[in-house]
């Protein structure tokens, strides 16, 4: 008997069947979409780089729950190794039908402290990755042929400046550009690409960095909704975005941040 999901997992149920690839995926937000996938039999490359221990529990519960997946270790920042992530998805499921550029990093640095490795780390994962991931999920999408989805992770901080974290939201900017770009070129070949941009979410990003706790307390004072957010809130909205439901929406970005952009930065 395969496992009901979970009161956090909801169903939708035309992402049956479909396949999946989410880099950054054995942790945080990236592994909670990966459990939507399986809780709603679909199938899913799970992208991984570190954290290699995540890899099999997530499996197993994907495949309980009805799901296929396969883990893949790959790194964003280089364009071979993200055209492994897609071949996998072929190989093993026969296609690919949505790409998730989830994968990212912060080094919460000014302008004034970050080094040039700071800048490249930051913007070769976070912006050269999801560039290339959606171009080659692109180029999968046309040569099979029936359209495809491209959901770009991006952050309440492509629009709002964080000082003290200054390449992260460059590069977030940037993700804000390709998002649009390329839903308008690739549009014709019914592609179609969305930004999500979480605020606060409770992941290992956050609640590894030092200072959190505080940090934590302080965000509740200024978050309308009193409260940071949970991975499932931004899971449910990918697989909205992936579903019947979400067909009309392309060249835009999605804010799940409990209203904290607004209030704090007047955007
Ligand atoms: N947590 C938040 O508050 C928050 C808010 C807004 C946006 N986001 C975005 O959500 C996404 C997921 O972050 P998260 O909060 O789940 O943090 P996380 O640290 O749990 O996940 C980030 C993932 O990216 C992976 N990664 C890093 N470098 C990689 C590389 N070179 N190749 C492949 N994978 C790599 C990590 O291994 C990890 O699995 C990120 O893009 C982040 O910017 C998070």
């Amino acid at each position: 008997m395969t496992a009901q999901p979970t009161p956090a997992v909801d169903t939708y149920a035309s992402v049956a069947g479909k396949t999946f690839i989410v880099t950054g995926g054995n942790s945080g937000i990236g592994a909670e979409i990966c459990r939507f996938i399986g809780h709603n039999r679909a199938n899913v490359v799970i992208d991984w780089i570190d954290r290699e221990e995540n890899n099999q529990p997530l499996i197993d519960e994907i495949t309980a729950a009805g799901g296929r997946a396969v883990a893949v270790r790959a790194d964003v920042t280089k364009v071979d190794e993200l055209q492994t992530l897609v071949d996998a998805a072929v190989e093993h499921f026969g296609r690919l039908d949505v790409m998730v550029n989830n994968a990212g990093l912060e080094t919460r640095k000014s302008l004034l402290e970050s080094t040039e490795q700071d800048y490249d780390l930051t913007m070769n994962v976070n912006l050269k990755g999801a560039y290339f991931g959606t171009q080659l999920a692109a180029r999968q999408f046309i040569a099979q042929g029936g359209g495809g989805v491209v959901v770009n992770m991006s952050s309440v901080h492509e629009d709002w400046p964080m000082p003290g974290n200054h390449a992260y939201c460059v590069s977030k900017g940037g993700m804000r550009m390709l998002t649009r770009n390329a839903a308008i070129e690739l549009a014709e070949h019914n592609i179609r690409v969305v930004g999500i941009a979480p605020g606060a979410v409770a992941t290992p990003m956050n609640t590894e960095s030092p200072g959190w706790r505080e940090a934590e307390q302080a965000l509740k004072q200024e978050i309308p909704l009193e409260r940071i957010a949970t991975t499932d809130e931004i899971a449910g909205l990918v697989m909205f975005l992936a579903s019947s439901h979400g067909t009309y929406i392309t060249a835009t970005t999605i804010t799940v941040d409990g209203g904290i952009a607004l209030e704090s930065s007047g955007l």
